[in-house]
């Protein structure tokens, strides 16, 4: 074991500069210290307290349906999150793709979050309103029946298997405790809520000809995938139209038409469609 310091005219550890400022001075050395870790801590917890709910609360963005929060449960069972994101960046290439950017405040509900980390599939986030329910019925069953060359798995087991009410009561318990803000009253109305929600969702496919019951999984499934993204949409309208601050989706010089969603539903997707992410 070496005695020699560099740093002390003695070569003896104790005498060296560092020792006789501050690390031979306890009390000082604790107050400094304290003061520097305070620093840190400081920068990361006051934020915690001066922003309420999140950097942004965009008022229209209210929490699932029972029927949705079914569809989301099952969304994460099948691992839909390992190929699809929800999360659409503030890049031309994605907004003509998918639509206006997502904002903080759109994820207000989801727990667990659903972002999702690749995309082997295109991104979810404003897939709401894009196909009409028969398609995604057909899409679930067997996904080269609707995109040709489709590498996403059939999920045809969701047209087999049925979710149950109590469960989704459970799920509605369990985002209220964890202050998803659903009253006494939502929570006393799951059943009905689910009942009226498939109801329409079955006789809308009934009239493409296709017939299933609303307990069945892929209703809750096509409830879920309709309503991604559409509260944002419609609240980021919102407030456009009355001249509030939302960012537009690039430069205000070159405005972005949200016509390529509306487009896409209308045309049939091809190949092209699904080539770009399935890369
Ligand atoms: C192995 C990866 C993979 C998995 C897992 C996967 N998908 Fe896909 N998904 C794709 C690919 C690739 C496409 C594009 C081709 C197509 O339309 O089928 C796609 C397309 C879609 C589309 C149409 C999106 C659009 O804008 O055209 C929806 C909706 C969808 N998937 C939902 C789901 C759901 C729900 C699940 C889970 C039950 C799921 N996917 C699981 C790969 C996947």
């Amino acid at each position: 074991m070496s005695t020699h310091d560099s740093n002390s005219p003695s070569g003896r550890p104790e005498d060296s500069w560092h020792r006789k400022l501050l690390e031979g001075r306890a009390g000082l050395f604790a107050v400094v210290t304290t003061v520097g870790i305070s620093i840190g801590g400081i920068a990361e917890i006051v934020p915690m307290y001066t922003i309420a709910a999140g950097p942004e609360v965009l008022e229209d963005v209210k929490p699932y349906t029972p029927l949705e929060v079914a569809g989301r449960d099952i969304y994460s069972r099948e691992g839909c999150v390992q190929c699809h994101s929800q999360m659409i960046r503030p890049f031309r290439a994605e907004t003509l793709r998918y639509g206006t950017w997502s904002r903080a405040g759109e994820y207000a509900f989801d727990r667990p979050f659903l972002l999702g980390s690749r995309r082997i599939g295109p991104d979810l986030h404003r897939v709401g309103g894009k196909y009409p329910n028969a398609w995604h019925f057909e899409h679930m069953r067997d996904p080269r029946a609707t995109s040709p060359g489709s590498i996403m798995p059939p999920y045809s087991w969701l047209h087999e298997d049925s979710y149950t009410k109590a469960d989704v009561q459970a799920s509605i318990t369990a985002l209220s405790t964890l202050g998803v803000p659903y009253s006494a009253a939502d929570q006393a109305d799951v059943g009905p809520s689910i009942d009226k929600q498939a109801g329409e969702i079955v006789a809308d496919l009934a009239k493409a000809g296709i017939q299933t019951q609303p307990d069945k999984e892929i209703v809750a499934l096509i409830a879920y995938l309709q309503r991604l993204g559409t509260d944002g949409k419609a609240a980021l309208a919102a407030r456009e139209a009355g001249g509030g601050t939302a960012p537009a989706d690039t430069a205000p010089t070159t405005p972005v038409a949200p016509a390529p969603v509306e487009a896409a539903a209308a045309a049939p997707v091809t190949l092209a469609d699904a080539a770009p992410a399935a890369q």
